[in-house]
């Protein structure tokens, strides 16, 4: 298993009387992509105000590569790229010109390390035009290379889809993805859309009047990491499924001649060798794959999302 980047352990935010965040506790490992979805207003900017120190806690703990937010700030920022809201441009200079800049305000970023966060965002020769005369995509892949010049373990993104069109956003999950990869980050993004975190995200958190509601591993990653939900189609439903609990395996009743039940891809086959061996026809085994926007209408109890 990979260090955690980012624990956070039981973090609350009380404002008056209040409470915006509550025990809230997420822990985040390099290389992943990790969508906070939630409503408006459900305390995504907040909690993101508190990952970097923008914002105290009223009780709980962030850690970032192992040093406290608050009490360690300094060590802990230093691993952290952020953009919070629209990142500082000068409009009048090139994007590499911006680049050059800000990198001469931070240690140890060389023209070289410049090059690589260029192509990582991918902006290609682009990067020698006015700032003034990018798209609002462009100026957000300027943004990342900014924020990522120092190398951060890191980055956190409050939002960034918003304003795009849906180019921009298929381009920010490809670049976002590489950055993953490519660098070791942990990205945390957040976001009110399901379908973008869909397909964005490695694993997604659901979080709902500042409380954590769901964690959903989702995408590739899904099929095999974790149990899901699957339904067999027998010739007896009934009797399956007293095969089933009596072998300790919860089941249910899903219409159709079908049963349903959590496992993953390895339990799914040994059930079905058990059913068989019982003399129960399976004729066939499919994953009830729900779309995320299914499960967060289920768990938030089909509020809006707006
Ligand atoms: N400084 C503040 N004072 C009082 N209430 C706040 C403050 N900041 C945020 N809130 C409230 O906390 C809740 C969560 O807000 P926010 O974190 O911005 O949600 P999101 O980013 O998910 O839309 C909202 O109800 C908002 O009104
Ligand atoms: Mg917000």
């Amino acid at each position: 298993m990979e260090p955690i980047i980012v624990s956070m352990r039981e973090v609350t935010k009380r404002i008056g009387k209040r409470t915006i965040i509550d025990r809230l506790s997420l822990d985040l490992r390099p290389g992943e992509v990790f969508g906070f979805l939630g409503p408006n207003g459900s305390g995504k900017t907040t909690t993101i105000r508190m990952m970097v120190g923008l914002m105290s806690l009223s009780e709980g703990e962030i850690t970032i590569n192992g040093y406290n937010i608050e009490k360690e700030y300094e060590k802990a920022i230093s691993y952290v790229g952020a953009i919070v809201e629209n990142p500082e441009m000068y409009k009048y200079l090139t994007g590499y010109q911006n680049l050059l800049h800000y990198g001469r305000m931070m240690p140890g970023v060389t023209e070289q390390r410049i090059q690589e966060a260029i192509e990582v965002v991918g902006m290609g020769n682009r990067i020698h035009d006015k700032v003034r005369t990018y798209s609002l995509g462009m100026r957000q892949r300027l943004g990342l290379a900014q924020a990522i010049l120092h190398r951060p373990k890191l980055l956190i993104l409050d939002e960034p889809t918003n304003g795009l069109d849906p180019a921009g956003i298929r381009e920010l999950r490809d670049y976002l993805r590489k950055l993953a990869k490519d660098e070791n980050i942990a990205v945390f993004v957040s976001s009110h859309l399901l379908s973008e975190m869909e397909l964005m995200c490695d694993r997604v958190a659901i979080i709902q009047n500042g409380k954590l509601i769901d964690e959903r591993i989702i995408g590739e990653q899904r099929e095999s990491a974790s149990a899901s939900r699957m339904l067999y189609e027998v010739d007896q439903a009934d009797k399956a499924m007293d095969i089933l609990v009596t072998n300790g395996q919860p089941a249910e009743a899903a219409g159709n001649g079908h049963i349903a039940l959590d496992a993953d891809r390895e339990r799914a086959a040994e059930l079905n060798a058990l059913l068989v061996a019982a003399g129960i026809k399976v004729y066939g085994i499919r994953r009830d794959s729900k779309s995320l926007e299914d499960q967060f209408l289920e768990v938030t109890g089909g509020e809006s999302i707006g």
